[in-house]
């Protein structure tokens, strides 16, 4: 039976206050809770990354590792919502439980459309969901098959799991089969096999697995650091891989291969960090390319770790959407009733650009469709001492800017501005860096890492113009530079009052193209 429960996040809690809570000052404070607008976060207690995200007919499938016993990180299983817009989420029951001492770590999910694995019904074919089992009694990881017979509405473990055992998984995993975790499953049109990528955790490697049927796998390869060249060094600890293959914007035909990874250490904001590697696959072995460092990570913000891409996205739609978790913080983040939400999806392309490959991201284009212009600025030049933007308030806002800066200078824009609080954006022209400063954003005694500044280096384009697009939410701020080459996402906890603007100048004039800024309303 489905239950669908439509809601938007916040109001359930504002109407239990209002129910069952004498409505005080502090409770409505506490209801409040940092909630975001137009970002999904759990209905009640805690979630860390996206698990199996699927498109089946109109729907987007969020899954994601949530306890639904706790406000902190235990009793794993697959959450559950799912959107038609990627805006408006519907929660929806456990779709994995933790169940008989084996938890529901993170995994993948596909659409079994030849019926390989056999778990299809004469009039309906499988959706697979590939997790991680977790025993906390004697530590093991082993892999395991879930399926679904109505669409992704409910799931049924597979009587032969595990898929892979601790026994097939010990010859490849130091830990002899106790960090062995989180496969990406997906056909493989082009050898006609299933494949699997596991991550082994502080191993610095994934293994490539594959199967005729999705219920027994033969080890193929091995990737590690000593497989990549150009790897910087101190990025270990590698986890929750996604692989697909992405057209090359820019050629005729050419496409490369991504894996996608988030390494425990070594990116650029300290803690966990994802990054990405291009090159080639036959069904057996990954061969990446040449690492280019300047187009390695995906975002440089605190806040984006475990990334994961839709999967069966029809053909029409084209998109390979990506989304994450934002916080790196445990149970520290001033949020009472859950921790943890997800960035805004976003899309991930692959261009050849200047000789290499890079990433480009940009937010999905189904925002635009709840947001109303507030502000529209064109052909302006800035001046240090000037301030723009100072009777716009909002603290759910889509803000793009295009300017051209002289030498010298300093563009900010002040987000979440209030008393003493406001959260910088900055370019700076001299180092060519955009930058997020959370130093007096709001609340940062949380956590150490809390505070702080976090750059990305950020060229002009080719008419010396730079482009930066910034959401802004409830508790969170993720900046796109230029065409999406470098991104920043970083979560901040300002007070609800402080929902101000400023947009100055320093060091040198900015000719501003234009400055819009809408503000989201679901
Ligand atoms: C997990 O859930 C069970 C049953 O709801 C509960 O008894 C147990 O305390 C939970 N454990 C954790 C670590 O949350
Ligand atoms: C899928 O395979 C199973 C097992 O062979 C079979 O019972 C079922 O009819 C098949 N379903 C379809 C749609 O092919
Ligand atoms: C699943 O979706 C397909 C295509 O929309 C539909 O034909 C089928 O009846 C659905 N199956 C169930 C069990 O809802
Ligand atoms: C293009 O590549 C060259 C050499 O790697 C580098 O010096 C230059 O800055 C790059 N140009 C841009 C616009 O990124
Ligand atoms: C801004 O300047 C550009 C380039 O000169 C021009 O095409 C555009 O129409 C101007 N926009 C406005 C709103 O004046
Ligand atoms: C950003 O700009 C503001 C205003 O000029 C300045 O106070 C702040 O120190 C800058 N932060 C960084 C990291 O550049
Ligand atoms: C921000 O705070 C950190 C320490 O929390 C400090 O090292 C840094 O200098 C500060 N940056 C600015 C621009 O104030």
């Amino acid at each position: 039976m489905m239950t669908t429960v439509t809601r938007q996040p916040c109001k359930r809690h504002l109407i239990l206050t209002f129910l069952f809570v004498s409505c005080s000052f502090s409770y409505l404070a506490v209801a409040d809770d940092f909630r975001p607008t137009y970002h999904f976060c759990p209905d009640v207690n805690w979630m860390n990354e996206p698990n199996g995200l699927i498109r089946i007919d109109l729907d987007w499938h969020l899954f994601y590792q949530h306890n639904p016993d706790g406000n902190y990180w235990g009793n794993l299983s697959w959450g559950h919502a799912t959107s038609t817009d990627l805006l408006h989420w519907n929660y929806q029951p456990i779709a994995i439980s933790s169940a008989d001492g084996i938890q529901a770590f993170t995994g993948t999910s596909y659409y079994d459309i030849s019926n390989s694995s056999g778990l299809g019904t004469p009039d309906g074919l499988p959706y697979l969901a590939f997790f991680t089992g977790y025993f906390p009694s004697n530590r093991v990881q082993d892999q395991r098959l879930a399926y679904s017979l109505d669409n992704g509405t409910t799931y049924t473990k597979f009587q032969g799991n595990p898929i892979i055992s601790q026994q097939q998984e010990s010859p490849h995993d130091s830990t002899g089969g106790l960090e062995s975790r989180d496969p990406k499953v997906f056909f493989h049109e082009s050898t006609g096999q299933w494949v699997m990528v596991l991550a082994h955790g502080g191993q610095n490697k994934v293994t490539f697995w594959t199967s005729p049927d999705t219920k027994s796998w033969t080890w193929q390869s091995d990737f590690t650091s000593s497989s990549i060249s150009g790897l910087p060094s101190g990025i270990t600890g590698w986890e929750v891989p996604d692989f697909f293959e992405l057209p090359i914007q820019g050629t005729a035909s050419s496409t490369a291969w991504v894996l996608m990874l988030t390494p425990a250490n070594g990116s650029p904001a300290g803690g966990n960090g994802v990054l990405a590697f291009t090159g080639s696959f036959d069904g057996r072995v990954f061969t990446a390319n040449l690492v280019d460092p300047n187009n390695l990570w995906l975002d440089y913000g605190r806040d984006w770790d475990g990334a994961m891409s839709w999967e069966n996205v029809p053909a029409s739609d084209g998109r390979r959407v990506v989304a994450a978790v934002m916080n790196s913080y445990g149970t520290n983040p001033p949020t009472s009733t859950w921790k943890g939400m997800l960035s805004f999806p976003r899309t991930l392309t692959v261009q050849q650009f200047n000789g290499t490959l890079r990433f480009l991201q940009q937010p999905v284009i189904e925002l635009h469709t709840v947001s109303g212009l507030l502000v529209d600025i064109a052909n302006k030049t800035i001046s240090p001492g000037q301030t723009l933007l100072s009777t716009t308030n909002g603290i759910a806002l889509d803000i793009t800017m295009s300017f051209i800066p002289t030498a010298g200078s300093t563009l900010s824009l002040a987000v979440r501005k209030g008393g003493s609080e406001q959260t910088f954006v900055n370019y700076t022209q001299s180092s060519a860096q955009m930058s997020v400063d959370r130093n007096l954003s709001g609340d940062i005694s949380y956590d150490p890492n809390a505070g702080g500044v976090h750059v990305a280096k950020l060229q002009p384009d080719a008419t010396g113009a730079v482009q930066l697009r910034v959401l802004v939410d409830t508790c969170s701020l993720e900046v796109y530079g230029g065409q999406g080459e470098a991104v920043i996402s970083d979560l901040i906890f300002p007070s609800s009052t402080s929902d101000g603007l400023a947009l100055t100048a320093s060091g040198g004039d900015l000719y501003l193209q234009s400055v819009q800024v809408r503000e989201v309303a679901l």
